[in-house]
């Protein structure tokens, strides 16, 4: 695993934000899984699996579009968010969910099973992204759609940038490497997918301004986000300062608003 990637360290990340990535996966970006889902032709009946389901946004969207007679399956590294998955699904009634741990690191073969396969906010974990891709495919059946969605550039503008200054002023040389930087070029997703011998993708890229009604309110965007490995590593007292310095500045310049770019590519299987 490069450095880069192992400095990150996913899985502890996610593990200790799962509760509150999973809700600001709803009420702060849920616009993610409902555009991706919008541009599915998901119909009832449908076998659709989600990659890296996380707390289930995408796998309760699809579940909903394929209704009782279809079925999804959500697959993620962390015991933490198939059970949050877990409940969800439960609490909706959700029957046609199965979910199971699994390594997007080491798929096995897939068989063209399925009619959608989707990944969102999650192949720029994988160790090998076209090996990753390649392997995604390989669950699609011919005519299936195979949906990847990444972050894009001008995450969090523009008030990351303040952040990462704050970091730094506390924890001088601390790494502030983000996993997502890896596919927030269109170019760079286009070139993967080919690689992975994903044909006839469609890749766009948007940038979407979300309303941020106070400065209090980045702080639960850093609390359930990637952003939460930097969090951690400050400590409680230099994450307060830093807190402080950003919804100062927030306030100052008086952002009411926050950009959350995404990339997203859309293929279907010949
Ligand atoms: C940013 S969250 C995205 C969750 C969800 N797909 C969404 O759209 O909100 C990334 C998820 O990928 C999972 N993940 C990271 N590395 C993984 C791997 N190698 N195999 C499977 N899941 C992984 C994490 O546990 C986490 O739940």
């Amino acid at each position: 695993m490069s450095k880069d990637l192992q400095s990150f360290d996913t899985r502890n990340t996610y593990s200790v934000a799962s509760s509150d990535y999973a809700v600001a996966a709803e009420e702060f970006w849920g616009f993610i899984s409902d555009d991706t889902v919008a541009r599915l032709d998901l119909r009832p009946g449908m076998r659709a699996l989600d990659f890296c389901c996380g707390p289930g946004p995408m796998t309760v969207r699809m579940a909903e579009r394929v209704g009782p007679t279809g079925h999804v399956e959500g697959v993620d590294i962390l015991d933490e968010m198939l059970g949050i998955t877990q409940r969800r699904v439960r609490e909706r009634g959700l029957d046609q969910v199965t979910l199971r741990h699994g390594d997007i690191d080491a798929l096995p073969p897939g068989g063209e099973r399925f009619d959608v396969v989707n990944c969102s906010l999650g192949i720029y974990f994988a160790e090998d992204m076209v090996r990753t891709l390649a392997a995604f495919w390989s669950y699609v059946r011919p005519g299936g759609t195979l949906a990847i969605t990444t972050i894009g550039r001008r995450l969090f503008e523009p008030v990351l940038p303040v952040f990462f200054e704050a970091c730094r002023s506390e924890r001088p040389g601390m790494g502030t490497y983000l996993p997502w930087v890896r596919t927030e070029d269109p170019d760079v997703v286009r070139a993967l997918l080919d690689a992975a011998g994903v044909t006839g993708a469609e890749v766009t890229a948007a940038d979407t301004p979300l309303p941020l009604g106070s400065p209090e309110a980045w702080w639960p965007i850093v609390h359930g986000s990637g952003l939460r490995r930097l969090e951690t590593e400050l400590g409680p007292e230099a994450e307060e300062r830093v807190r402080k310095t950003c919804e100062e500045w927030i306030a100052e310049h008086r952002v009411d608003r926050i950009n959350v770019g995404t990339v997203r590519a859309i293929a279907v299987k010949p």
